[in-house]
C-alpha cells in the first residue's frame, strides 16, 4: 500500500477563502448521501466536519473508493475548494460555505459492523458507549469536552505561573492521606506486607513543600478516593492543587477568584463578576446546603414555632428539632395534590416525617398548614396569594437536607434556573469537627491539619468541641463544592492538640504523621492553600452535569472501567509474589 500523502488542512478548518485550493484531508465517514450520479461524503475529524463532493466532473480515481465506503471509516481525499451557491450552503455546519469536489479518494482503514451509529440524534445506553469509549470519543460533544479540559488545564498553568506558582509533582506511592475516604492501596514487593496508599490528595507533602519554602506551589494532579461514586464523584478525580506561605484567606479567595474568572475567560468567553461569600452556617439557613445553588431564590426561613398548639411541630420542637418554610411563588396552579405527594415522599429520604403544605388562595390557606394559628403563619415571610408554602420539622440535619435537595428538585421541575447561568459562592468559616452520631467520635470536617480560628484553639477537647469554627473555606457553582481548602496549622503543638482532641494517641498521631510534626518544628511558615476539583470545573465549563462527559476514560457509579476491564482478577503466581493472599480461595 502507497503511503498516506500529508494532509493540508483539516476538516474543520476550510471557508469560502480556500476556494481554488487543491487539498488533502485525512477523516471518518460520518454521513454519505449516495444519489446515483451524485454523492455526498461527510468526512469528520476533530477540528470539524466537510463535505465531499462527487458528481461527473470526478474520475475513476476519485470514485472507485468512495462507493467502497462506509460509515466510520478513514479516507484521504484529495480535491479542489469550491464555494457553494447561495442556496447550497448549509448554516449548521462551519465549513457549509465550501465543498470539496474529489479528486481522488483513497479508504485508509474499514471497520467492523459498528456497535452504534457514532452520528446519530438517538444516543446508545452509555453502558454500551463505555464498553467502546474509544468510538464513544469520536462524537463531537465528547471531542469538544476534552478540548476544552484541555484548554482549562492550559489557562491555569498560564495563571499560576504569572503568580509565581511552581509545579511540583508529589508521589503516587504514598502513605495513607487523611481526607476522609478509603484508601486505594498497593501492595509493596520488596517489603512483605507493607503497602502503598494512592494519595486522596498531595495534602502533607504540600504542606511539607512550603516548609521547604517554595513559598507558592500548585499541580494538576491525580487524586484516588475509594468512596460511593454520585454524578459529580470518580474514583480517580483530578485537583488544581495550590498552597502558598505566608498568606491570609482573603489572599487565597484573591488569587483562586482570578483563575475562576481566567479560566471561565479563557475557555468559554464568560465574565465572572464579583464572587459573595457567605458562612457555612448562613448557607445552612438559607439554603438547607453547604454548597448552596444560588441561580434562583426559594430560599429557607428558620420559624420560631415553638409555641404552637399544632402537635407534630410542637414535639419536634421539644425534642430540640427545628422548623423551616420555603415557600414556592405562583404555584398553586399546577400543583396537584400528586406533586406534593411526590415532594412529600422524596423529603422523606432525607428522614423527615413528612412535609407540611399550604396553598394560598384568595380565600384563604387550604392544606394542612391553614390548621396553623395564623400569628404563626405570619412569621413566613413574602407569602402572596398563589403561592404553595412548604414547612418540615424535626432534627436540624434532616430539616437542612430533605429541605435543601427538595428546593432544588422544585427549582428544576418548575424551571426556575436561568440556563448558562454560573453561580459562584465561597462558604467560610466552617465547624472544624463533626461527631459521629453513633459513636460519639470526632472527624475534622475539613482535614485535621486545618487552623481552628485563633479565638477557638483553647476549646480543643472541651466540650466546646461542637462550636469549633475553622478558617476552612470552599467554592461553589451552581450547587457543586467545586474547590475547598484551608489556612493550615503551622505550630506543632496546636497540631498535637487537634490529634489527641480527635482521639488519636500521641504514638498513632507519631505513627501516622510523625515526619509532618517534625516538620512543623523546623522553620515551617505559616501557610495555606486549597484544591479546585477540576472535572467539576470542566463539567461546569461544558454544561453537563455528568462527570464521566469530562474524562477521557472514566469509571463506572460502580468504579469499573468497562472497556478494559478493571478492576480484574490477576492470577495466583503475581499475588504470592507480593504476599498477597485472597481470602476468598
Ligand atoms: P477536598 O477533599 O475538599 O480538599 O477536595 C477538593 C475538591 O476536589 C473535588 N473532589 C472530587 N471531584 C471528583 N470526584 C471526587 N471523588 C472528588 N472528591 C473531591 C471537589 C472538592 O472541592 N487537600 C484538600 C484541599 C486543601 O485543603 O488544600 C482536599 O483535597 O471539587
Amino acid at each position: 500500500m502507497e503511503s498516506i500523502s500529508r494532509r493540508t488542512h483539516t476538516c474543520g478548518q476550510l471557508r469560502p477563502d480556500h476556494a481554488g485550493a487543491t487539498v488533502t484531508l485525512h477523516g471518518w465517514v460520518d454521513s454519505i448521501r449516495d444519489k446515483g450520479g451524485v454523492m455526498f461524503l461527510i468526512l469528520r475529524d476533530r477540528y470539524g466536519m466537510v463535505q465531499v463532493t462527487l458528481d461527473e466532473r470526478c474520475g475513476d480515481g476519485a470514485w472507485t473508493d468512495a462507493k467502497a465506503a462506509r460509515l466510520e471509516y478513514v479516507l484521504e481525499v484529495e480535491g479542489a475548494v469550491h464555494k457553494r451557491a447561495d442556496s447550497a450552503i448549509n448554516s449548521k455546519m462551519e465549513t457549509g460555505s465550501i465543498e470539496v469536489l474529489a479528486e481522488r479518494v483513497r479508504i485508509l482503514s474499514t471497520t467492523k459492523p459498528l456497535p452504534f451509529t457514532i452520528n446519530s440524534d438517538k444516543i446508545a445506553s452509555e453502558e454500551v458507549r463505555l464498553n467502546y469509549r474509544y468510538l464513544d470519543l469520536r462524537r463531537p460533544p465528547l471531542q469538544r469536552a476534552l478540548m476544552t479540559r484541555h484548554k482549562a488545564a492550559l489557562s491555569t498553568r498560564t495563571y499560576m505561573d504569572a503568580h509565581g506558582f511552581c509545579e511540583v509533582e508529589t508521589p503516587i506511592l504514598n502513605r495513607s492521606t487523611p481526607e476522609g475516604a478509603r484508601d486505594y492501596l498497593v501492595p509493596s514487593r520488596v517489603h512483605p506486607g507493607h503497602w502503598y496508599a494512592l494519595p486522596q490528595s498531595p495534602q502533607i507533602f504540600k504542606q511539607l513543600l512550603m516548609v521547604s519554602g517554595m513559598d507558592r506551589y500548585f499541580q494538576i494532579v491525580k487524586c484516588f478516593r475509594d468512596e460511593d461514586l454520585r454524578a459529580d464523584r470518580q474514583p480517580e478525580f483530578t485537583q488544581i492543587d495550590v498552597e502558598m506561605s505566608f498568606c491570609t484567606r482573603d489572599l487565597i479567595v484573591e488569587i483562586a477568584n482570578g483563575l475562576v474568572r481566567q479560566v471561565w475567560s479563557d475557555v468559554i468567553g464568560v465574565a465572572v463578576g464579583d464572587i459573595p461569600t457567605i458562612t457555612y452556617h448562613e448557607s445552612m439557613d438559607r439554603f438547607g446546603r453547604d454548597a448552596p445553588d444560588m441561580r434562583f431564590g426559594m430560599e429557607h426561613t428558620t420559624l420560631d414555632w415553638s409555641g404552637t398548639d399544632f402537635r407534630v411541630i410542637a414535639s419536634a420542637v421539644e425534642q430540640g428539632g427545628i422548623v423551616k418554610a420555603m415557600v414556592v411563588k405562583d404555584a398553586v396552579e399546577g400543583t396537584s395534590r400528586k406533586v406534593i405527594d411526590g415532594w412529600t415522599e422524596f423529603v422523606k429520604r432525607y428522614r423527615l416525617g413528612g412535609l407540611l403544605w399550604g396553598k394560598v388562595t384568595a380565600d384563604g390557606w387550604t392544606g394542612p398548614l391553614s390548621k396553623v394559628e395564623e400569628s404563626y403563619r405570619e412569621m413566613i415571610p413574602d407569602v402572596e396569594v398563589g403561592d404553595v408554602v412548604l414547612v418540615a420539622a424535626g432534627p436540624a440535619a434532616h430539616v437542612h437536607a430533605g429541605l435543601g435537595k427538595l428546593r432544588e428538585t422544585i427549582a428544576r421541575q418548575r424551571d426556575l434556573i436561568p440556563a448558562d447561568a454560573f453561580a459562584f459562592v465561597w462558604v467560610v468559616d466552617f465547624p472544624a469537627f463533626e461527631q459521629d452520631e453513633e459513636t460519639g467520635h470526632w472527624t475534622a470536617m475539613h482535614h485535621p491539619f486545618t487552623k481552628p480560628l485563633d479565638e477557638h484553639i483553647g476549646w480543643l477537647g472541651t466540650d466546646k468541641m461542637g462550636d469549633i469554627l475553622s478558617d476552612a473555606y470552599d467554592l461553589c457553582c451552581n450547587g457543586y463544592e467545586i474547590g475547598g481548602g484551608s489556612i493550615r496549622i503551622f505550630d506543632s503543638e496546636v497540631q498535637a492538640k487537634v490529634f489527641s482532641a480527635l482521639g488519636l494517641s500521641d504514638e498513632e498521631a507519631q505513627d501516622k504523621f510523625g515526619f509532618l510534626m517534625d516538620a512543623l518544628q523546623y522553620g515551617a511558615p505559616p501557610h495555606g492553600g486549597l484544591a479546585m476539583g477540576f472535572d467539576r470545573w470542566c463539567m461546569l465549563l461544558c454544561g453537563t452535569e455528568n462527570i464521566r462527559d469530562v474524562i477521557a476514560f472514566p469509571k463506572t457509579t460502580t468504579a469499573q472501567d468497562l472497556m478494559a476491564g478493571a478492576p480484574n482478577l490477576v492470577d495466583s503466581a503475581q499475588l504470592e509474589e507480593l504476599f498477597v493472599r485472597n481470602t476468598n480461595d
